[in-house]
C-alpha cells in the first residue's frame, strides 16, 4: 500500500493531581525521577490534540488554544515531536493544534495534558503503535507529570532503579471507579501567580540546595506505599494525613530551596490552615489539601462532606471559585483522525 503523503490523528488527555510528588530528576537525558509518584487523573477537564505529519512541510506550525506558539512553549512541542521523528524515521513537518477545554488563564493548564495528548497524536500520526505504558515512558520526556495522564483513576509513575530507563513508566493501580465518592475539591484562588520557571528546572535547584531533600527522599518510598494501601481500602482516615503529610514535605523542600520557592498566596495558605481547622472541628480526619507548583488548592473529601467543607472554603477572603471532580479516564485517541 502507497504511504499516504499526509497523516492525521487527533488525542484526547486529561491533568492529574498528584498525591506523592515528582520532584528531582536523576538523568535529564533520559528524563528519570528521583523518585516514585502518584497521582489521581482528573474527570472532564482535557487538552484535545491533532497532529498532522506533512512531507511538504519543512517547519513545525503550532497552535496552542488558537494562538500561534512561540517562544518556550513551542520549542518544548518541536523538540519533542523531532524524538517522535526519530523513533518514526521521518523528517516531516508537523501542523499540532492543541486546545485545553478548561480555561489556561485559571492557572489549572497542566503540561501534563498537554504532553500526554501530543504523545498520544504524534505517534499515531506517525504511524508508531505504541502500548500505554510505552505512551507514558515517551510523553515523561515533554512532563515527567504527563507519563501519569496516560491513565485513567489512580495511578503511580514508578521511578524504577535501571540506569537505562527500561522499569521507569505509569502503571494505572485503581480505575477512576474504584472510589467514587472521593471528591477532589479544587479551589482556585484570585491572583494566582503565573509560573515563571518550569517546574522541571525549580526541582533541579532543589535537589542542587535544599538541605531537606536527602529525608524527604528516604521517607517517600514507605509513604507511596502506605498511600496505595489507603486507596486500596478507600480508607479516608489513613489516606487524608498521609497526603497532607506529603504536600508539606514538598512544601518544606521547596521553602528551603535557594532561591527559595513560594508558590503559595496568603489565601492558598488561608485554605490549608482551614482544612486543618476542619479536621480538628470534625475530631477526624475528613478532608486533606495538597497543592502543586501553584498557589491553586486541591482538597479531598468525601461526597458526605463535600457540602461542609465547601462552604467552609468558598467563604475565604480571595477564593474565586471551587470544582468539585472525581476520578476521571486516561488519555485516548479520537476517531476519524487518520489520513
Ligand atoms: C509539583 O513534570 O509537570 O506538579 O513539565 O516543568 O511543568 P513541567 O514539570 P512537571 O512537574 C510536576 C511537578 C509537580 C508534582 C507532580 O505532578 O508530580
Amino acid at each position: 500500500m502507497a504511504r499516504p503523503t499526509t497523516r492525521t490523528a487527533t488525542y484526547e488527555a486529561p491533568p492529574n493531581i498528584a498525591l506523592v510528588k515528582y520532584w528531582g530528576v536523576r538523568d535529564r537525558e533520559r528524563a528519570l525521577p528521583y523518585n516514585s509518584s502518584l497521582s489521581v487523573t482528573l474527570e472532564r477537564m482535557r487538552s484535545r490534540t491533532t497532529v498532522r505529519f506533512d512531507p511538504g512541510l519543512t517547519d513545525d506550525q503550532v497552535r496552542l488554544n488558537g494562538e500561534i506558539a512561540s517562544g518556550g512553549p513551542r520549542d518544548g512541542v518541536v523538540r519533542f515531536l523531532d524524538l517522535v521523528r526519530e523513533r518514526a524515521g521521518s523528517t516531516d513537518g508537523a501542523v499540532v493544534r492543541s486546545d485545553n477545554n478548561f480555561p489556561t488563564a485559571s492557572g489549572l493548564a497542566s503540561s501534563a495534558s498537554g504532553f500526554a495528548a501530543l504523545a498520544g497524536a504524534a505517534t499515531r500520526a506517525a504511524g508508531l503503535r505504541l502500548s500505554d505504558r510505552a505512551l507514558s515512558q515517551l510523553a515523561r520526556f515533554g512532563s515527567g507529570s504527563a507519563s501519569r495522564s496516560v491513565f485513567g483513576g489512580f495511578v503511580e509513575w514508578q521511578a524504577g532503579h535501571r540506569s537505562d530507563g527500561s522499569d521507569c513508566y505509569a502503571r494505572p493501580l485503581y480505575p477512576a471507579g474504584h472510589w467514587r465518592t472521593l471528591v477532589d475539591l479544587v479551589v482556585l484562588v484570585r491572583a494566582a501567580p503565573v509560573k515563571e520557571v518550569r517546574s522541571q528546572d525549580a526541582m533541579q535547584r532543589t535537589v542542587a540546595t535544599s538541605p531537606a531533600y536527602a529525608a524527604r527522599l528516604a521517607e517517600v518510598p514507605g509513604r507511596i506505599a502506605r498511600i496505595r494501601r489507603a486507596i486500596g481500602a478507600r480508607d479516608p482516615e489513613r489516606l487524608f494525613p498521609l497526603v497532607m503529610e506529603e504536600c508539606d514535605s514538598f512544601r518544606e523542600v521547596c521553602e528551603t530551596t535557594r532561591p527559595s520557592l513560594d508558590y503559595l498566596t496568603a489565601t492558598s495558605r488561608a485554605v490549608l490552615g482551614e482544612v486543618r481547622a476542619l479536621n480538628r472541628d470534625a475530631g477526624r480526619s475528613i478532608a486533606a489539601y495538597t497543592h502543586d507548583a501553584g498557589a491553586h488548592v486541591h482538597v479531598f473529601t468525601l461526597e458526605r462532606a463535600l457540602p461542609t467543607v465547601r462552604r467552609r472554603l468558598a467563604r475565604l477572603p480571595g477564593v474565586e471559585k471551587t470544582l468539585a471532580l472525581h476520578a476521571g479516564p486516561g488519555a485516548h485517541e479520537l476517531a476519524g483522525g487518520s489520513n
